[in-house]
């Protein structure tokens, strides 16, 4: 019996990146074999046992066969004569399929070695057709190592497992296990680009990829393209550390921009409300987490105000902060003028960039919250206990009444929103 390391730590080290997990993979030994030397069985799909001292996860080498479309259509065969090499050859990239011995030594018959000093994600083999969640981790592994590029034959094998159909039939959880996963890199716009050229971001999400192509006025907008515009978004997002939810939304304010009528562009009056039914349609869908469903919900619906912030009134701004929920939960709204914020940046072209521009709505909105949260609603339903039906109201006015009294607010003939 022999045990390598293989997969991600492998990669990760040769990178000089830190490594998370060790993989390993056993050759020669059955499951009874490792039990009897202590290790305990966890895998539900495929046999893999934990170490007895390390806990680090150990699979007997093995061969796959898928045997229907999708995630979920896979046999595997497991048995002491199952190579290194026959477990190395049914992996997704040749960066991930170098494995290293007890001794160090680095096995490497698929050259990833060579297609990590050229920075190509490369399939090993016609393997790779068989998970079309490859697709999507070839796309997040772009965003990581933003300076790699896909192999000209692996695009064209993902174009044709795109063509035929095999990303239709991915179970919602992978979708967004992955392109969570992608967002949350240091460069996410790489991860679109890589699903676009492939096809596969019209099947995942349609919504999204319909941005490309669609214009914006130049004076705001130099970059014009929408798609654009909410790539250098998102990567401002990534690049400013914000969490999920953030970069989530950041992905999806735009999304009206796709579909708002063809005869008033590039402008795209009312596209923040024409945004939220896709928003929703996505997480549904992909079966989003609330926190980031809700961020994005928000974004989609209020960035219009949020960018306008100076010029709205204070019951306006009010208005918003009830429609938010943001008197009770302030930490999501802030979220919120993170990506606003981000929206407002992710503007460039040759002659100009917002990178460093004013941005005083954050202050703004962040003053304006402040004072209506200042009120004593207590006081003030008990100021009005003979006639309860009016407490809300009452409230409502006492923090439009504190917000007016903060520095810059716009009083007469600003728009509503
Ligand atoms: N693997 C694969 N196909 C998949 C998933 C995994 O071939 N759909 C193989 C790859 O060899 C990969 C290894 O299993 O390196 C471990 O998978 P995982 O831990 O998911 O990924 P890592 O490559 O370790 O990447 P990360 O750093 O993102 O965890």
């Amino acid at each position: 019996m022999k045990t390598y390391v293989v997969g991600g730590a492998v990669r990760d080290r040769l990178l000089g990146r830190p490594v998370q997990d060790r993989d390993h993979v056993v050759v020669g030994a059955t499951p009874q074999q490792l039990v009897a030397r202590g290790f305990t069985p966890v895998g539900k799909d495929f046999p893999v046992f934990l170490h007895p001292h390390t806990h680090e996860e150990y699979a007997l080498a093995r061969t796959e066969r898928s045997t229907g479309p999708g995630y979920k259509g896979f046999t595997f065969h497991t048995a002491p004569d199952v190579t290194l090499e026959d477990d190395l050859i049914r992996r997704d990239l040749t960066i991930n399929a170098i494995a290293e011995d007890e001794d160090g030594t680095l096995i490497d018959p698929f050259g990833g070695q060579r297609d990590l000093a050229a920075k190509l994600f490369r399939h090993v083999s016609s393997a790779f057709a068989e998970d079309p969640v490859r697709i999507l981790r070839v796309a997040r592994f772009a965003a990581r190592f933003a300076d790699f590029a896909v192999a000209p034959e692996t695009l064209a094998l993902m174009r044709q497992m795109v063509a035929a159909g095999e990303v239709d039939h991915l179970v919602p959880e992978r979708v967004w296990q992955e392109l969570a996963r992608g967002l949350m890199e240091a460069k996410p716009s790489r991860m679109f680009a890589v699903l676009r050229d492939c096809g596969a971001l019209a099947h995942i999400l349609p919504e999204l990829d319909a941005l490309w192509g669609v214009p914006q006025p130049e004076i705001h907008h130099p970059e014009i393209d929408t798609g654009a515009h909410v790539m250098l978004v998102v990567d401002l997002a990534a690049a400013a550390g914000h969490p999920l939810p953030v970069r989530f939304a950041a992905l999806l304010h735009d999304l009206g921009k796709g579909v708002t009528p063809k005869e008033g562009w590039p402008s795209h009056h009312g596209h923040e409300a024409l945004g939220v039914p896709l928003v929703q349609a996505i997480c549904q869908r992909l079966r989003v987490p609330n926190d980031c469903r809700d961020l994005a919900l928000m974004t989609a619906r209020e960035h219009g105000n949020i960018g306008r912030g100076l010029q709205l009134r204070a019951a306006t701004l009010v208005n918003v902060f009830e429609r938010c929920d943001a008197i009770r939960r302030p930490e999501r709204f802030f979220d919120m003028l993170k990506a606003a914020e981000c929206d407002f940046r992710g503007r460039s072209g040759e002659q100009r960039t917002f990178a460093n521009e004013p941005y005083p709505q954050a202050a703004h909105w962040q003053a304006a919250l402040a004072a209506a949260r200042s009120i004593d609603a207590g006081a003030i339903a008990h100021a009005n206990r003979e006639n309860p039906p009016r407490i809300p109201l009452a409230i409502h006015e006492a923090r439009v009444a504190a917000v007016r009294a903060i520095a810059g607010v716009s009083e007469e003939g600003a728009p509503s929103a």
